[in-house]
């Protein structure tokens, strides 16, 4: 049996008169990799947002390492090893591929980018460069931002998130804004990594292609509630989720 790294149970958020997440209750097992579907405005960053911190839930509980991290600051759940990237990639502009990978690995680490300390940080400079091959984006680590494609930004992004310890790793929608023939390459290259270290992933995807290649276990949202959890061959077939959601527009 698989330990459980990560139990959200009975968890509940409202904006407004917007029920967002409704009796939300999953147990994750380490390892494992996760697709989250749902139509627009189904639930589905809310969820990413309550288990990193940066939504906090008006009631239930999210057990990760020993611990209910339900309401703790995303810094501090990050120090704990759940990271996650964002639906639009989170990078400086005027800074080159490596030193945003630099910036990445000085706030994880909790030191100065070296680039400020004139490049003397080289143990700091050599574990950047080891992140970026592992994406295999080191050949664009002198290129700003604003001169990559959106499959490379991505990648950066994702490469960005796990710059620290990773023991969860959530993707919010990772093939949005990439070329569709890159989406396939790219999702090779982040699942390839991500589960190489043994690294859970939970990611968000709109392309049932992708939900079917790459993960083992799908959660389908609607409402704000999950309406089907199961692998993907019994949720995609399940006739709610063809009613709401792959049926749908998305
Ligand atoms: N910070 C917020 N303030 C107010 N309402 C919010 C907030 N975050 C989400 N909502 C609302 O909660 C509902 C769920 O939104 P959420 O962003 O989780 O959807 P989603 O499934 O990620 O959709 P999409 O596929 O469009 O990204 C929506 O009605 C949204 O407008
Ligand atoms: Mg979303």
């Amino acid at each position: 049996m698989t330990a459980t790294v990560l139990d959200v149970r009975d968890v509940q958020k409202t904006f407004g008169a917007v029920t967002a997440a409704q009796d939300i209750s999953v147990a994750v097992p380490e390892g494992a990799v996760y697709s989250l579907i749902g139509t627009n405005g189904a639930g589905k960053t809310t969820f990413v947002n309550m288990v990193t911190g940066y939504i906090k839930p008006d009631a239930g509980t999210i057990n990760f390492g020993g611990r209910d991290i339900a309401g703790m600051a995303p810094r501090q759940i990050t120090r704990m090893g759940i990271h996650r990237s964002f639906q639009i990639a989170q990078l400086c502009n005027e800074l080159t591929v490596e030193e945003n990978m630099l910036v990445a690995g000085a706030i994880h680490g909790n030191h100065r980018p070296s680039f400020l300390r004139n490049g003397h940080n080289a143990e700091a400079r050599d574990r950047a460069l080891a992140t970026l091959e592992r994406f295999n984006i080191a050949e664009h680590r002198n290129r700003l931002i604003p001169e990559l494609s959106g499959g490379v930004k991505k990648l950066l992004d994702i490469a960005m998130a796990m710059a620290g310890k990773t023991s969860i790793m959530m993707l919010d929608e990772p093939t949005s804004g990439v070329a569709a023939d890159e989406k396939f390459p790219i999702m090779d290259l982040v699942i390839g990594a991500l589960r190489s270290e043994g690294v859970t992933v939970i990611f968000v995807e709109h392309d049932m292609d992708i939900v079917t290649r790459y993960s083992e276990r799908v959660l389908a949202f609607y409402d704000g509630r999950i309406i089907a959890d199961d692998t993907p061959d019994e949720v995609l077939s399940d006739a709610d989720v063809r009613r709401y959601v792959t049926g749908a527009a998305a």
